[in-house]
């Protein structure tokens, strides 16, 4: 009996922890990423990067919903605690979020129950940035980088034997033949791949600027936030449903630049490094399922994983976890195991 031969199709965040999970899970497995796109090309690579969950997140019950955020929270904070962390990409980090409409927009439900210290913010603190801001709270969190967590992640992969292959799948029938199960780590691409109605693009638009004094977050109103990485901070942002443009909007800069300068104006005159958009694959409830397509009187067994919107680094290592564990269920009893 030959191994399993286990195809993960898509490198953003969600394909490649996917793969790196299963290669733990399954040892002989043979394991190929195929992908269209890789690295600084996958919305994964615009994102910030930063683990909070968000009340557009959700998985199809509230239990799995909060056992894949625990889960994920976990998995970085352990590689952040070993001595890859720095190389991985993934840091602590500690910020404020500010509101002058809701309290609850400052409260994080599944964050306070996790994240080492999670408070409100103080009177002097809420006087920190400008404009009036009734509500705050100030907690420490991750930060994971994908332009070095992917490398990383790549050459981890690679030394386990998993193949990488550069390719855009147009259907399933090209490949169905040479696998025993594919992973579906498409994100936004499952929409044109067998047309799931139910994913939709959030567009977002960032600007990456050197201002290396700051190091703490800052959210504010209108989808404004101002996230200390590695080598840059992040501007952003803006939210637009159902909108794939991937061109720089010149208004949504503007705004932008404006929105966080006011918010901080030392960020008046930090070098604009460089702008980016990307299109958040938002699903109501995320798909992670066991699924079986017939192909030429085949069975092509498939276990999706995609949909997580403006969420996808915070909670791609849970959703893996999961993933995986359907891969276990469809083999159970299989030989090849
Ligand atoms: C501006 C912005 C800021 C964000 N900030 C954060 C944040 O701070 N924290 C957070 O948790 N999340 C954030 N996100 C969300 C996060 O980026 C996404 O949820 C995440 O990247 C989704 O990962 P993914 O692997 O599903 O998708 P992707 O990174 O898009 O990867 C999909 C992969 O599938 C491949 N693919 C698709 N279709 C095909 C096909 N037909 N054939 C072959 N390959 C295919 C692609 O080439 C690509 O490699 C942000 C997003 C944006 C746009
Ligand atoms: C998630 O973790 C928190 C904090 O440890 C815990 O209170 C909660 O019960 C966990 N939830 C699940 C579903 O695992
Ligand atoms: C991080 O590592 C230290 C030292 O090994 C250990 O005491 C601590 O419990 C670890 N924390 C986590 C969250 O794993
Ligand atoms: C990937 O996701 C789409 C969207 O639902 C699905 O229809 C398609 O069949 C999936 N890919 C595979 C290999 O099944």
């Amino acid at each position: 009996m030959s191994d399993l031969n286990i195809a993960v199709l898509g490198a953003g965040v969600v394909g490649l922890t996917t793969a790196f999970q299963l290669k733990t899970e399954f040892r002989n497995a043979n394991i190929d990423v195929i992908s269209e796109k890789f690295n600084e090309e996958t919305t994964s690579h615009v994102a910030a990067g930063i683990f909070r969950p968000g009340s557009g997140f959700s998985g199809p019950t509230e239990e799995i919903t909060e056992k894949w955020i625990n889960d994920s929270y976990h998995y970085w904070d352990d590689i952040r605690n070993n001595s890859e962390g720095g190389v991985a990409g993934i840091t602590s980090i500690s910020g404020y979020v500010f509101s002058s409409e809701f309290p609850n927009i400052v409260r994080n439900y599944y964050l306070e129950k996790l994240v080492p210290l999670y408070r409100q913010a103080t009177e002097e603190e809420l006087k920190l940035c400008s404009g009036i801001w009734k509500y705050g709270s100030f907690f420490t969190t991750l930060l994971t980088q994908c332009s070095l967590y992917l490398p990383w992640i790549t050459v981890k992969l690679k030394a386990k034997g998993v193949r990488f292959i550069s390719k855009r799948i147009e259907g399933f029938g090209d490949i169905q033949n040479n696998y025993d199960a594919i992973i579906n780590c498409t994100g936004l691409g499952a929409k044109f791949l067998c047309n799931d109605k139910k994913i939709v693009p959030i567009r977002g638009q960032v600007i990456k600027v050197e201002a290396p004094w700051l190091k703490t977050f800052f959210y504010g109103n209108y989808d404004t936030y101002i996230i200390p990485g590695i080598g840059s901070v992040t501007l952003g942002g803006c939210r637009q449903y159902d909108s794939y443009d991937m061109n720089i909007n010149k208004y949504d800069s503007l705004s932008i630049k404006e929105r966080c300068e006011t918010l901080l104006p030392s960020l008046k005159g930090a070098k604009v490094l460089g702008e980016r958009v990307g299109l958040r694959p938002h699903r109501d409830i995320v798909r992670v399922e066991k699924d079986v397509q017939i192909f030429n009187d085949r069975k092509l067994k498939i276990v999706h994983n995609y949909g997580h919107g403006g969420y996808g680094v915070t909670t791609a290592p849970g959703t893996s976890i999961h993933a995986v564990k359907l891969v276990r269920e469809i083999f159970s009893g299989n030989s090849k195991l």
